[in-house]
């Protein structure tokens, strides 16, 4: 069966877990090498990634481009108004001509339904590389990003703050799949979409949703936040304006476990959802997490492609 990665359901808790810990020794094994030098060994040697982008992106082009060259593979990366995608081909002639071209697609876009339609056409693996529904690629970085830290994620305690957006279904979606919990603070008709928190609490995770910012924190292991703002969206007065109580400060985050991190998925929006004093101080991990985007893609490339 082809290896498709829209959600993180589609791979399941050991194949997440068997891509983090491929992607922590592939790192480790090229610790201080130039990043364009290919792994020794070169898995996708040959092996050509086509990304189409509907919406921008820094990290996920970047990291996908680096990603693929360092397994020996090539990056072939599209901007869809500069496809006939963007005059009106669809999805899925796109996909059956991107097929022949290329071993798999990765696909950022605002509707869900076009990675699944991407999917269902496409004869090679296709990666969601961020929907208005779900961006599981940045999750894998994340959990990458904590597990350096020397955090287990079972019975981890994550507070996440602000907007219950697309990076917030996949965290839920880790946290049934991997074994740890969530406390959201969002505010009232914000809060994240019902069928990735009812499938992780039936996993057993223990997933809440409060409206009180210090509520969210209390105890926590780390501390995550977005844009308030995704692409695509509205800058709303009135959205901002509910928003304003779950700016990450130093109090807020003084208010986590004293050992607590803080993770961002980038870009940040700095003076709204977080400080600079938050980013930019010590329990801050958002570079890493940045980084990790290259680690954790190349192992989500090699499970798609049965490689791992
Ligand atoms: N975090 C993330 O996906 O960043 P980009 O939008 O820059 O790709
Ligand atoms: N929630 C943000 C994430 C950007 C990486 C967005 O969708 O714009």
């Amino acid at each position: 069966m082809m290896r498709h990665f829209l959600n993180l359901s589609d791979a399941g808790g050991d194949a997440v877990a068997a891509m983090l810990n491929d992607a922590l020794d592939r790192k480790a094994g090229r610790a201080g090498w130039p990043k364009g030098k290919a792994d020794p060994d070169a898995p996708l040697a040959d092996h050509v990634l086509a990304m189409v982008f509907e919406k921008n992106s820094t990290r996920t082009r970047a990291s996908f481009e680096v990603a693929i060259r360092q397994l020996g593979g090539a990056p072939m990366v599209m901007a869809g108004d500069q496809m006939q995608l963007g005059r009106g081909e669809s999805i899925a002639d796109t996909a059956r001509v991107l097929s022949r071209y290329a071993d798999a697609i990765m696909i950022r876009t605002d509707d869900h339904s076009k990675v699944e339609d991407m999917a269902a056409h496409a004869s090679v693996p296709v990666i969601n590389g961020l929907t208005d529904l779900s961006h599981p690629c940045q999750i894998v970085a994340d959990l990458l990003t904590i597990l350096e830290s020397g955090k287990a994620l079972p019975g981890l305690e994550l507070a996440w703050l602000g907007d219950g957006n697309n990076v917030l279904s996949s965290l839920i979606e880790a946290a049934g799949l991997l074994g740890f919990n969530i406390r959201a603070g969002c505010p009232q008709g914000y809060e994240p979409d019902a069928a990735f928190v009812d499938a992780a609490r039936a996993q057993g995770a223990r997933i809440d949703i409060v409206a009180d910012a210090r509520e969210a924190v209390a105890g926590a292991d780390l501390v995550v936040t977005d844009t308030w703002v995704s692409m695509g969206q509205d800058h709303a007065h009135n959205k901002l304006a509910a928003m304003a109580p779950y700016q990450v400060d130093e109090r807020l985050m003084g208010a986590a476990k004293g050992d607590a991190l803080f993770l961002h998925c980038l870009p940040a929006h700095r003076g709204e959802e977080v400080v600079d004093a938050v980013i930019d101080g010590p329990q801050s991990r958002v570079w890493d997490e940045a980084e990790n985007r290259v680690h954790a893609q190349k192992s989500i490339l090699l499970w798609a492609l049965g490689k791992l």
